[in-house]
């Protein structure tokens, strides 16, 4: 397998869509929004061009990974400027042989020598403690609704970047859409029903789960 992991280009834009929609179709609810998401991404304030970036399966585009702006709203007033990724995906005939750890691990490190102080984002822990994310109640972070999911992730990109810190996660409002925007877009692509399945179930326990 000749694996490359470059940024995103215009020409991967409708590609990138496509895998997404797989990837994430009747996933964490009937039928999916990533899709609809990555495609306000790119034209949206938060979004970072640099940090965006596609992986390709012998000159195939298989997988990719977005970020945007966020930052920590701290309780004594000041911000905290921070970076999150997601939507994040692969193919799904290509999941679980390091197409995904490539491309993260790739991400991380261009953000790090960007200079970015921390990245922040939301999922499954095991799907990111691998690259050494801990929880956000670790390091005093919380959700807005002013409460620690076991969901909220964080990894410093230096030492002490996320020392003394405390406050609630802001992310971006790209990630604000209404059902009717997505429904419209979707309809540009091939008809996929949408179902109810276990991965939604489960998916709903786990956001709602505390770090107590
Ligand atoms: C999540 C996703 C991007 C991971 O990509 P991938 O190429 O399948 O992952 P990798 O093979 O590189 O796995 C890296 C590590 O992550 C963890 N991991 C990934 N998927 C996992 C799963 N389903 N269950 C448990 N651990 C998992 C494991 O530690 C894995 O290492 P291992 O295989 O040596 O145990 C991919 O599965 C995907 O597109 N999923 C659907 C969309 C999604 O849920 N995206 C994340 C939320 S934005």
């Amino acid at each position: 397998m000749n694996i490359i992991i470059r940024n995103e280009e215009e020409k991967d834009y409708r590609r990138v869509e496509e895998i997404a929609r797989d990837a994430f179709w009747n996933l964490y609810f009937p039928g999916c929004h990533e899709h609809f998401v990555v495609h306000k991404m790119r034209n949206h304030k938060d979004f970072i061009k640099e940090l965006s970036f596609v992986i390709e399966v012998d000159g195939s585009v298989e997988g990719a990974i977005f970020y945007t702006h966020s930052k920590v709203i701290q309780d004594n007033g000041k911000e905290l400027k921070t970076i999150s990724f997601g939507p994040v995906f692969i193919s799904p005939k290509y999941h679980r042989i390091g197409l995904g750890r490539k491309m993260i691990t790739h991400s991380i490190n261009v953000a790090k020598n960007m200079g970015y102080s921390a990245i922040l984002t939301l999922g499954y822990p095991y799907h990111y403690e691998p690259y050494g994310f801990l929880g956000g109640k670790k390091y005093n972070i919380c959700m807005p609704d002013k409460k620690f999911y076991k969901g909220l992730l964080a990894l410093p990109l230096y030492d002490g970047a996320l020392d003394n810190v405390k406050g609630y996660v802001m992310f971006s409002d790209v990630f604000d859409c209404t059902d009717e925007d997505v429904e419209a877009f979707d309809k540009s692509f091939p008809f996929k029903e949408k179902l109810v399945t276990k991965s939604q179930e489960e998916f709903e326990i786990a956001s709602n789960m505390l770090d107590e």
